[in-house]
């Protein structure tokens, strides 16, 4: 097996890429041009529904759609990933535990103009819009949130939405409001329970910097990110394995947060002091809270080695070793990795990395690793070869470095 890198397209590139979709489809120009970024999650997993802390950045892939506004209320999509217009009335949207779900991926584009007029900016046009995109999908790298933001971006350059004519995408406030609307729309329309660190990440992130999200108040602290300044960086691998977030298990891994959280007398797991009392607590919600209230204190740690003046060899290695705790976490407390996920995090250690860890939701997607840049390709050689041997499908890599956000 040969490795495979997955570069991420120039903005030039995918701005081509939609217009010839766009004219192919709608034979008219498209007026504009949105994308927003996946993401990675650095450290804090499955911490944001539980009003933790968690540190994404945006990738430099990124969905690209092109648009334009019509005069009636019909949304029009296109996409190069497979053939044929969907058709959406924005007054026939019914959320998804309704008897007439918005069926499919068109539900992540439609559900940001629902959740928008929900929230009180409509009535909003309809739109013919085609999309393209260089960010995996089922990856775990978040390519459902970069299509909600780039649409969500792209309605807020039609009819602003922020005070006196001014665009939400504008000022932070106004970004973390349209965060809001697309998580609303991936809870609601397309029915994925999901926490909302996705969609802060892909429109708060700036280039250079990850973000960290306090997940209770919404607020966010931009944090240097300079990995190539010390010749190194974060390799992503895409396991290709399969992954599947509304299979049920990422909402019984939240319902049992909710449980024992209502069992310890707090409304979200954040709340709770050192000295728990897990007596109250059944064995897999005792797994479950021992693995948010430790990934919290470790995003705080993984800050705190980051605010320190330099990345030392030191300060490189104290990451790596927090990632690692976080992986194991993930994997015997929190149980949402797989043997794609394990063997690729421990390949990377073995072969020079300083840590690694699943990033995303997990049961399949994507692991990061921490790895100085002379030893990526020996790295990624060894993951391939790891991943022949078992059997498992041919993963792909992305290098990724902290991106812009959705525009
Ligand atoms: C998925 C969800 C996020 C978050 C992560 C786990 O990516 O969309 O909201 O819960 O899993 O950290």
């Amino acid at each position: 097996m040969a490795v495979i890198v997955n570069d991420a397209w120039t903005m030039d590139e995918g701005a081509t890429r939609v217009r010839a979709l766009f004219e192919q489809y709608f034979a008219a120009q498209p007026t504009a041009i949105h994308s927003a970024p996946g993401r990675v999650n650095v450290i804090g997993e499955h911490t944001d529904y539980n009003g933790g802390f968690a540190l994404p950045m945006a990738l430099p892939h990124r969905t690209f759609a092109a648009v334009r506004q019509r005069g009636d209320r019909i949304v029009r999509l296109v996409s190069a990933q497979e053939s044929g217009v969907r058709e959406v009335n924005l007054d026939d949207i019914d959320t998804h535990d309704s008897n007439n779900p918005v069926d499919g991926w068109p539900a992540y584009v439609v559900g940001v103009a629902w959740a928008l007029e929900q929230a009180g900016h409509g009535p909003l046009p309809g739109l013919d819009i085609a999309i393209d995109s260089c960010v995996p999908f089922g990856a775990g790298l978040s390519s459902s949130a970069a299509l909600e933001c780039a649409v969500a971006a792209a309605w807020d350059s039609l009819v602003p939405m922020g005070a006196d004519g001014a665009r939400l995408l504008d000022s932070d406030e106004g970004r973390a409001r349209l965060v809001s609307a697309c998580v609303q729309a991936e809870n609601e329309i397309a029915g994925a329970p999901t926490g909302g660190m996705d969609q802060a990440a892909s429109l708060r992130c700036v280039e250079g910097h990850v973000i960290l999200l306090d997940c209770r108040d919404q607020s966010v602290q931009h944090i240097p990110f300079d990995l190539a300044a010390v010749d190194t960086e974060l390799l992503v691998t895409d396991t290709r394995a399969p992954h599947a977030l509304a299979d049920g298990q990422y909402a019984r891994r939240r319902n049992a947060c909710e449980s024992a959280a209502r069992a310890l007398g707090v409304s979200l797991l954040v709340e709770l002091s050192d000295d728990v009392d897990w007596s109250k607590l059944t064995e897999e919600e005792t797994k479950r809270v021992r693995h948010v209230t430790r990934e919290i204190h470790r995003t705080l740690a993984f800050v705190r080695v980051l605010e320190r003046a330099d990345l030392t060899a030191d300060a490189l290695r104290e990451l790596g070793q927090l990632m690692d705790e976080s992986h194991e976490s993930l994997r015997y407390d929190y149980e949402v990795t797989c043997p794609e996920l394990d063997t690729s995090v421990e390949v990377a250690r073995a072969n020079g990395a300083y840590g690694a860890r699943m990033t995303g939701g997990g049961f399949g997607g994507s692991s990061i690793a921490l790895v100085p840049t002379d030893a990526v390709d020996t790295v990624m050689e060894a993951i391939v070869e790891a991943f022949d041997k078992s059997g498992f499908n041919e993963p792909h890599f992305l290098r990724a470095s902290p991106s812009a956000p959705a525009q």
